[in-house]
């Protein structure tokens, strides 16, 4: 195979990138690996520690282990790095005075916004939102983000109750200090199976992928309805997959209008990226916004691990081109900061309704300023998509010469956001397991689906050394 880069002047985003990966222990990690783990559970849960890493020697597409193995990132630290271990924009930016004054003088924003908060905020969000959103809240992390999104639903439903004096009633303040309704009423969010929105209180409650995150924990008896389960080659399956959709359109249709309290809010990933990459159509997200509609129930669409490039568009729901922008977008990861897009001001609450100390954090703002002025000054939407369909085309072709192995590959059109099915859980944990050791650092997700997270910069010279190591070792 011949490598094509798609960076204008042909070169690599990283010049100084190592060639390939290399493996020099015979475990991951190996005896340093074990040694600094030994160190680190001294003082910290190491339960899901895979391997620790060394930070200053990774570089680009690459990380370095303590035991100084270079292994190829498809996995990117859990999706969330966006231009590369140590990228120089980055690296130059977090030494400017602004960045300084920002991590040394952290405000508490919600009281005591810096001066130039409103451009801080319009550089570091509102310049590169999703088409039709205006305004945001930040948060801490994806859990937290779509947590703030429920509540803003759920204060908007509350807030516009008719009131005889236009204020909250007595009943209203007394009950809600004893956790009960009217002041706290039964209000609920709907999500989809198999998905993955977080694990705090409430969010946990709309987590549907395992039993793992939410066993042994409290939760809102909130309903959920069954997520497309499409059926590979899409273009083979055309009209099996349709009714499919529609079973669950019918099923969110019965759901708002029987469920017990009443719904605020419908929380969707565009693809379930933790619940085991499932995709569904563009005309499903239609249906779904038209029916969300109908029953005045706020959509939500969590970017948390789509966003920011990942599928070759900005936003994974831009390709779906809905006739409305949805009511709120949150987003973390590849973005580094976490938070909520919305459009509509109603959606804000009365002051201290949704608040916490720090409501954001300007370094971050800053941040993610600079991870987009890279995105656009590397093009690498376009990198995305170009490196995305040599890889998902590679792919087909692996599975074909490896029958059986490579199941319901998915993600055409989506950028490197690609997955498949292993033959069984042990053979894909198996498969992982044999990558890492062979320099591939990959990610399994779901029941059986291996899932590939690269960073944006990943580019047909890495894929290339992707899709060998995939070839050797499925
Ligand atoms: C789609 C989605 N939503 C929410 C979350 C939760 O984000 P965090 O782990 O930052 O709380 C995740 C994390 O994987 C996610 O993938």
């Amino acid at each position: 195979m011949t490598a094509t880069y798609v960076t204008k002047d042909g070169s690599a985003y990283f010049p100084n990138e190592p060639k390939g990966p290399s493996v020099k222990t015979s475990t991951v990690p190996g005896p340093k690996g074990k040694a600094t783990l030994e160190e680190i559970s001294q003082v910290h849960d190491v339960g899901a520690v895979k391997f620790p890493v060394d930070y200053e020697k990774s570089i680009g597409n690459y990380v370095v282990d303590a035991d100084e193995n270079v292994l190829l990132d498809v996995y990117s630290q859990i999706a969330t790095i966006p231009v590369g271990y140590n990228n120089p924009t980055l690296l130059e930016a977090a030494k400017s005075d602004e960045a300084a004054t920002a991590m040394m003088n952290r405000p508490a924003l919600g009281n005591y916004p810096p001066k130039n908060w409103a451009r801080m905020v319009q550089e570091g969000a509102i310049d590169f939102a999703p088409k039709g959103q205006k305004y945001v809240y930040y948060q801490m992390s994806g859990s937290d983000a779509n947590e703030v999104a429920y509540k803003l639903a759920m204060l908007y439903r509350f807030n516009n109750l008719p009131r005889a004096n236009g204020t909250y009633t007595d009943e209203e303040n007394a009950s809600c200090m004893n956790n009960s309704a009217p002041g706290s009423p039964e209000t609920a969010v709907l999500s989809f199976r198999h998905s993955f929105h977080g694990r705090l209180f409430g969010s946990l409650s709309t987590t549907r992928s395992k039993p793992i995150h939410k066993l042994g924990m409290p939760a809102f008896n909130w309903p959920q309805a069954d997520f497309p389960a499409l059926k590979y080659p899409l273009e083979k399956h055309t009209a099996e997959n349709e009714a499919e959709e529609n079973r669950c359109i019918r099923q969110v249709e019965q759901i708002l209008s029987s469920h017990h309290c009443p719904i605020a809010a419908c929380i969707v990933e565009p693809i379930q990226s933790e619940g085991g990459d499932n995709h569904a159509s563009n005309e499903f997200f239609h249906k779904l916004q038209a029916t969300l509609n109908k029953h005045n129930v706020l959509f939500i669409v969590d970017e948390v691990q789509t966003g920011m490039g990942a599928t070759g568009a900005m936003w994974a729901h831009e390709h779906w081109n809905l006739p409305t922008p949805p009511d709120m977008v949150t987003f973390s990861k590849k973005f580094q900061a976490a938070g909520v897009y919305y459009h509509d001001e109603k959606l804000r609450p009365h002051a201290y309704q949704h608040f916490n100390t720090w409501m954001g954090d300007p370094l971050r703002a800053i941040q993610a300023k600079y991870i987009v002025k890279e995105i656009r000054d590397k093009d690498l939407l376009n990198n995305v998509k170009v490196v995305g369909d040599f890889l998902y085309t590679s792919l087909e072709k692996l599975a074909e010469k490896h029958p059986g192995k490579i199941n319901n590959l998915r993600g055409k059109g989506k950028g490197t956001f690609i997955a498949w099915d292993c033959e069984s859980p042990a053979a894909r944990d198996t498969f992982v397991a044999r990558m890492k050791m062979n320099g591939i650092n990959v990610g399994g997700c779901g029941v059986a689906a291996i899932r590939l997270r690269p960073m944006l910069v990943f580019q047909q010279h890495h894929a290339e050394i992707l899709l060998n190591k995939i070839n050797e070792l499925i």
